[in-house]
């Protein structure tokens, strides 16, 4: 028998972490959630709880003890915050994935604050050398998770990482999650990734999407 995945959320009150918490509840995870206002995460947590009440889904208020416990930990932070958060992480992070979800806008939008030969997700592997880092779920909306099926079409959710089994484990939560799973290759497509959500964002704001909008890839 397959044995639960435990799952840390980082930032599970902000609106993705919420967002992912509660699409994860889908599935047979063990979620812990986890944000410094234990009032927001807990309302999370009651949420899943009343919607799924057979949910396994805990409150934890220490990033260390979640990610300890995890098997998969997610980093639902701001980009700035993501190497405070590696800091603390680190020893307990050792050999597991770790999903990189930030797109490193800066303040007005316009651009990307990392170099133009990197991305989010490497620098957070530079942080965490022993974690497999993994890039997902940064080209979806928060909006999106309560409506992955836009227009008729399931939007795609794209996924890079240097770990074929760990791809794999991502592909699975990106699938639980309600959307379509495209490996895009190895970690440094990261970059292509965070500048499609540029893109994206730039996008909703010209045309009003009301930050309902995805990617997907039309082939036969
Ligand atoms: N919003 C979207 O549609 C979207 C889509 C794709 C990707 N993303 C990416 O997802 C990430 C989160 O975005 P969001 O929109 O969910 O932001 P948000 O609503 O502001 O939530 C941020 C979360 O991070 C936590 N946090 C902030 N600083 C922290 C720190 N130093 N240590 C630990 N936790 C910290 C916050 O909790 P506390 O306030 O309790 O600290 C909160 O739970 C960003 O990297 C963003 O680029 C967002």
């Amino acid at each position: 028998m397959k044995t639960i995945q435990t799952i840390a959320i980082i930032g599970a009150s902000g609106n993705m972490g919420a967002a992912i918490s509660k699409s994860l509840a889908k599935g047979n995870y063990r979620l812990l959630l986890c944000a410094s206002e234990q009032d927001k995460v807990q309302a999370v947590a009651d949420e899943i709880k009343k919607s799924k009440p057979a949910a396994t889904v805990e409150t934890v208020d220490c990033a260390v003890d979640a990610s300890w416990e995890a098997d998969i930990i997610i980093a639902a932070v701001p980009y700035a915050a993501e190497e405070k958060v590696a800091q603390k992480i680190r020893e307990v992070a050792n050999q597991k994935i770790v999903i990189s979800i930030a797109n490193p806008l800066n303040d007005t939008y316009d651009g990307l604050v990392t170099a133009p030969d990197t991305s989010a997700a490497e620098e957070l592997q530079k942080l965490l050398p022993n974690s497999k880092v993994i890039k997902a779920f940064n080209t979806t909306f928060a909006a999106d998770f309560s409506t992955p099926v836009i227009d008729g079409k399931q939007a795609d959710a794209f996924i890079a990482g240097n770990d074929g089994e760990a791809l794999q484990t991502v592909s699975e939560l990106v699938s639980t999650a309600g959307f379509n799973p495209v490996i895009a290759g190895d970690l440094a497509v990261s970059g292509t990734l965070e500048r499609m959500q540029l893109l994206l964002i730039q996008l909703n704001m010209k045309y009003d999407y009301n930050w309902l909008a995805g990617w997907k890839i039309l082939h036969r």
